[in-house]
């Protein structure tokens, strides 16, 4: 079985290196890949999201199933296209990928569903825009409708910043025609916690929850990045409470998804908050989330990929979920300084092997920003690795980490050195 991954990041080198796993024995083909991905197989140098070149890969090269990372392709219509030519896609078509590709549709669909979320409205008018927000006044949160690179979210604590992001948005078109349209949200209030299943249909396999740290500096500090750290299971959400999350959230989702006629399929990543009311909904995913991706698969014991194929067939089945260890996993990101900002590219990155080789199938070095110069890998993005280790328990998990990421060395590098301390916290009260 021959299977194209798209993308380049810690995700990717994650899926790569599980799959390659597989009893399956697939041969593997990522595009475009990165350091890490060229050693699990072949990386070939196409943008993920150019769907008529990755099409016509798909044709040259014969491939089997299709694994796409982000949901840039899926908004596209990857799974479309895919459908097309009846090659199956882990994804949902670009209709069903609006529950990430537009929060004006995500919010209204909850809202229908009846699924807790922030109280909301959408504006296309700024002049209404603004009125919204004088009459509201601060906290609010702004976000851009469209995609915006994870950088279109503003929590406004005045309303003089929620005003200018406005501004910002529909006047100076910062995020071009994704801010055109702005959803203005309450602001919630508690721990951030990522849910994600493999649904389709009416079908869910919930995976173990997982904490992303999104912000880039210690105590949740600085802007918001693409994610810093992460890890599972989260001791706030304990595995007595997903069934709760499923009733509430991730079923009425895939119900109304059929009522429109476009039942839901691939990976629903639910991004929620604890409130003090209750978990709420901050937003969709359509995919594994990035970084928590890396520390589930190091959990996964099983083999996803008959999961993936079934759900991508239309064929998935409640028991065929891949099993889970009780073991916990943490990933700290290793980031080029001034990330999410501008940052230096060409960095030699080294200590690899030897920080696997502190506790081999333990630790895991996920590759990111990287690319090989020769043998050596450099750093060529704003995440560069994902560090990611087992342990028993949370505690442990986060040791290993942080003594497998003393081993690397790379100039102009930062990372949070907190990741994991907030369940660690829970953990204990
Ligand atoms: P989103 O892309 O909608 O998930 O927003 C990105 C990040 O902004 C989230 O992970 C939260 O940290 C923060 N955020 C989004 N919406 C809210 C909200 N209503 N209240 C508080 N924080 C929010
Ligand atoms: N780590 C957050 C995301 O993948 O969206």
């Amino acid at each position: 079985m021959r299977i194209l991954i798209l993308g380049s990041g810690g995700r990717e080198h994650a899926l790569a290196w599980k799959l390659n796993q597989s009893p399956l024995r697939p041969e593997i083909l990522i595009a475009p890949g990165n350091g890490g991905t060229a050693g699990e197989g072949t990386n070939v140098p196409l943008a993920a999201d150019n769907i008529p070149a990755v099409m016509a890969l798909v044709r040259e090269k014969k491939i089997d199933f299709v694994l796409p990372g982000s949901e840039l392709p899926l908004v596209l219509g990857l799974a479309d296209a895919c459908e097309k030519i009846g090659v199956p896609c882990f994804g949902p078509p670009a209709y069903a990928a609006s529950l990430e590709g537009s929060k004006a549709f995500a919010k209204t669909l909850m809202r229908d569903a009846g699924v807790p979320t922030a109280d909301f409205a959408v504006f296309s008018d700024y002049i209404a825009a603004t009125a919204y927000v004088r009459a509201k006044g601060a906290p609010l949160v702004l976000k851009a409708n469209g995609p915006a690179a994870g950088k279109g979210v503003l929590v406004a604590r005045t309303t003089q910043a929620a005003l200018e992001a406005l501004q910002d948005m529909m006047v100076r078109k910062r995020f071009g025609p994704a801010g055109e349209t702005v959803v203005i949200e309450e602001l919630l209030e508690g721990e951030e916690v990522s849910f994600l299943a493999f649904c389709h249909g009416q079908t869910v396999l919930p995976l173990p929850a997982a904490q992303d740290h999104k912000a880039v500096r210690d105590g949740d500090a600085g802007p918001n990045t693409g994610g810093m750290g992460a890890y599972s299971p989260v001791p706030i959400l304990p595995e007595s409470r997903h069934e709760d999350i499923v009733r509430d959230i991730i079923r009425p989702v895939l119900r109304k998804m059929e009522d429109l006629d476009c039942p839901y399929s691939g990976i629903l990543y639910a991004g929620l908050m604890l409130t003090a009311s209750g978990p709420k909904v901050l937003e969709f995913n359509v995919r594994f989330g990035d970084p928590e991706c890396q520390p589930l698969l190091l959990r996964m014991q099983g083999d996803p990929l008959p999961a993936m194929l079934a759900c991508a067939e239309g064929r998935l089945r409640e028991e065929d979920g891949p099993a889970f260890g009780p073991q916990a996993a943490l990933c700290v990101v290793l980031s080029a300084a001034g990330y999410p900002g501008d940052y230096h590219k060409g960095m030699p990155v080294s200590g690899i092997s030897e920080a696997e080789d502190l506790c081999p199938g333990r630790i895991k070095i996920f590759q990111a920003g990287t690319r090989l110069v020769g043998k050596e890998v450099v750093a060529h993005g704003g995440r560069v690795l994902g560090v990611t280790a087992l342990g028993n328990g949370l505690a442990e998990a986060q040791a290993s980490a942080y003594a497998a990421l003393a081993k690397i060395r790379m100039d102009n590098s930062h990372f949070r050195r907190d990741i994991g301390d907030k369940g660690l916290r829970f953990s204990q009260v």
